[in-house]
This record gives C-alpha cells, sequence and structure tokens, in this order.
C-alpha cells in the first residue's frame, strides 16, 4: 500500500508538523476541515490556535458526539472544541453531530446532508487503541455513514473517570462512518505513545479489514500519517 508514515521525537513535535498540514491545507485553498477530539489532536490544535491561520471563512465538521450529551457538558465534543479551539479559532460555521437529538435517523441523516454540503477537504483523525476510528469500533460496516454507535465497555470504562458516576457515561454515540471519512480529499491522522504501537502496525501493515477499523485508509490516495516513535515502535 502507499502509506506513509513520518515519525517524530514527541506530540509536540508532531503537533508542529499537523499545524503544517493544516496551514498548507488552508493556503492551497481548502474550505472545510474535519475536526476530531481526544487527546491526540490536541497539540496541533494548540499549534493552529497560536498562530495566525485565519478559518474565519472556513467550515468545519466534527467526527461524532455522545448521544445525551448537550454543547453545554463538560464531556461534549462540543465542548471539547469550543474550549480547545473555536473559543480561540472561530470558524465561519462550526458542526458537531447534536447528541441531544434522540432521534437517530433524523440526527445521522442531517449530518450526512451537512457533509454532502460541505465536502472535507482535510480530515484530522485520532486512533483508538483497537484501531478504531471516529467511533467506528472493530467490526463497523465500512459501508456506513454517519451512524448510531453502541459504545464498548472498553470504551465506556475508559471514559468513567471523567464522570460523577457510572450511569452518567454515555453508552451511544454518533460518530461517520468509515465511508464519509474516506469521503475527504485529504486525511491527517496522528497517533502518539505505546498503547498506540499495535493499532499503527495493523493500521500501516496488516490486511484492510473491518477488524481494524483505520486499515481502510490504506485504500485512500492521500493520507499523512504522523507518529511518535513509541507509537512507531512495532514497525
Ligand atoms: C475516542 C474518540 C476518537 C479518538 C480516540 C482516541 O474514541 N472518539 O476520535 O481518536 O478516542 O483518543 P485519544 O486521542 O485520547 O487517545
Amino acid at each position: 500500500n502507499n502509506m506513509k508514515a513520518l515519525i517524530v521525537k514527541d506530540k509536540n513535535e508532531g503537533g508542529k508538523e499537523g499545524y503544517k498540514v493544516f496551514a498548507d491545507a488552508l493556503n492551497n485553498g481548502a474550505k472545510v476541515f474535519g475536526l476530531a477530539t481526544g487527546s491526540t489532536p490536541v497539540t496541533t490544535y494548540d499549534e493552529i490556535t497560536a498562530s495566525d491561520l485565519d478559518f474565519s471563512k472556513a467550515t468545519s465538521v466534527n467526527l461524532d458526539e455522545y448521544v445525551g450529551l448537550g454543547p453545554d457538558h463538560p464531556q461534549s465534543y462540543h465542548y471539547f472544541m469550543q474550549e480547545h479551539f473555536f473559543s480561540k479559532k472561530p470558524f465561519a460555521h462550526s458542526y458537531v453531530p447534536d447528541g441531544f437529538n434522540a432521534n437517530e435517523k433524523v440526527a445521522t441523516e442531517s449530518y450526512d446532508k451537512i457533509i454532502d454540503d460541505n465536502p472535507i477537504d482535510l480530515q484530522i483523525l485520532g486512533l483508538g487503541q483497537n484501531g478504531h476510528i471516529g467511533f467506528n469500533e472493530p467490526g463497523t460496516d465500512p459501508k456506513l455513514l454517519t451512524h448510531k454507535v453502541k459504545l464498548t465497555q472498553s470504551t465506556i470504562d475508559a471514559n468513567a473517570r471523567f464522570f460523577d458516576k457510572a450511569s452518567d457515561v454515555p453508552t451511544y454515540a454518533y460518530s461517520m462512518g468509515i465511508a464519509s471519512i474516506l469521503k475527504s480529499k485529504k486525511i491527517l491522522l496522528e497517533a502518539y505513545g505505546e498503547e498506540k504501537a499495535d493499532a499503527v502496525k495493523a493500521m500501516l501493515e496488516g490486511p484492510v479489514t473491518p477488524d481494524v477499523p483505520a486499515s481502510y485508509l490504506q485504500e485512500h490516495d492521500d493520507v499523512t500519517i504522523i507518529i511518535d516513535e513509541a507509537a512507531a515502535s512495532k514497525l
């Protein structure tokens, strides 16, 4: 396959490289940026928000959101984006799936329409330890567009520490599908730390399989991968 990874010392260096990918895209006319949450993109977002890049005429479209959390909930992805990006560097329009809309059909189909109306020029992705992208857990049908996901127990457990009580942890999310992600013109995936090393190896060197959702990136022709030495340690 044609995927190559840029190996950096650590996530701070990765953030500088990630920033360059955004800056190049913006300077080359990109209008729509697909954004992600999680700890991984934070160094890239910090570089961007500290820079003079101007997104005030651009649109952002986020990957996913928990079902049941409103934009004011501190663990919602709306809140995360506000805090780490939009409050410092606003876009003309920013879209995140509507976790407060309990109507799955309306919530997912309206989001697909948003993506159709705003084709993504550059999509940034993190990588789950099990190879997931967005909330597309292993086994997800790669043909799905935006859909409702039942979170795996390990994802729920990993999130429990952020909530007062276990019963507050969301059990579902709305997520762009693998097919939605692959429609992006350009994709940037970042992964840092030893706990990502197995997923990185499977993504880059393994077969394309639903067991490793990120392996579908092998079928895209413009993917930039930035990983640190720890995440590259099993290549
Ligand atoms: C969550 C998010 C993903 C993210 C992943 C890894 O599942 N839905 O978009 O990539 O966590 O998170 P982190 O970047 O904190 O390792």
